[in-house]
């Protein structure tokens, strides 16, 4: 998107986080996330915590709920999405979950649902399964959402060692989290130079199929 001045918008990066915890582990991955976004040169926003306190999907008059409104907008303005979840019992949490299904809104836009953008996803954890079930579990949600999860994503295990005190204690975690994030920036920036590349472009009227 070119703004007035010619210059480009900054894309635009969007964290969704899966716990109402507080503080919160997964929520304190997610911001390093961001954060390798960030240093790619992407704007970003979060929506966890009270803003994911969402009615039920499906509820009488959801659609008209300030969170549920403020969650589609954010989506719908994001290039590029980071989920996190907490591991309950094997997968994301329900508050996730809830939250991802409001994108169902999304299925008449064009493009619909989640198309085109990149996503990457993280999870943590008390134990060492868990976490790289949810992360697979996430991935799954990416794919139906017809999205493209990043090469990278971030199963911490045994989360109190490595989360403690609003910070990622272990560099090895951090950069692994800034550089997923980092991912979904490159994959944005992609995206926009190949649309850039096609409406500049001659159409073509055939294939040719010469040596
Ligand atoms: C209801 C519930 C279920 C949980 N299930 C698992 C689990 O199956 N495996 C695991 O490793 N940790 C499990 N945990 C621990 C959390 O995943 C872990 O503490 C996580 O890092 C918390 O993240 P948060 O601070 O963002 O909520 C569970 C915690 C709760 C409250």
């Amino acid at each position: 998107m070119t703004r007035h001045d010619g210059r480009l918008a900054p894309l635009r990066v969007l964290g969704i986080g899966g716990s109402l915890r507080r503080p919160s582990q997964s929520e304190t991955a997610l911001r390093m996330a961001l954060r390798g976004a960030e240093d790619e040169g992407a704007v970003t926003e979060i929506i966890a915590a009270d803003n994911l306190r969402l009615p039920l999907y499906p509820s009488p008059d959801m659609a008209a709920h300030p969170n549920v409104m403020a969650l589609l907008a954010a989506v719908r303005r994001a290039d590029g999405l980071i989920l996190a979840s907490p591991a309950y019992h094997g997968t994301m949490s329900g508050a996730l979950k809830n939250a991802l299904d409001y994108l169902q809104y999304l299925a008449d836009d064009d493009p619909p649902y989640l198309d085109g953008r990149a996503i990457g996803v993280l999870a943590t954890g008390d134990g060492t399964q868990a976490v790289v079930q949810t992360v697979d579990a996430l991935r799954s949600v990416v794919h139906a959402l017809r999205a493209w999860p990043t090469p990278m994503g971030v199963a911490i295990h045994e989360a109190g060692r490595t989360l403690q005190d609003g910070a990622v204690a272990d560099e090895r975690v951090a950069a692994s989290l800034r550089a997923m994030g980092a991912q979904v920036v490159e994959f944005a920036q992609a995206r926009r130079a190949l649309h850039a590349l096609a409406s500049t472009s001659p159409k073509t009227t055939g294939v040719s199929t010469g040596p």
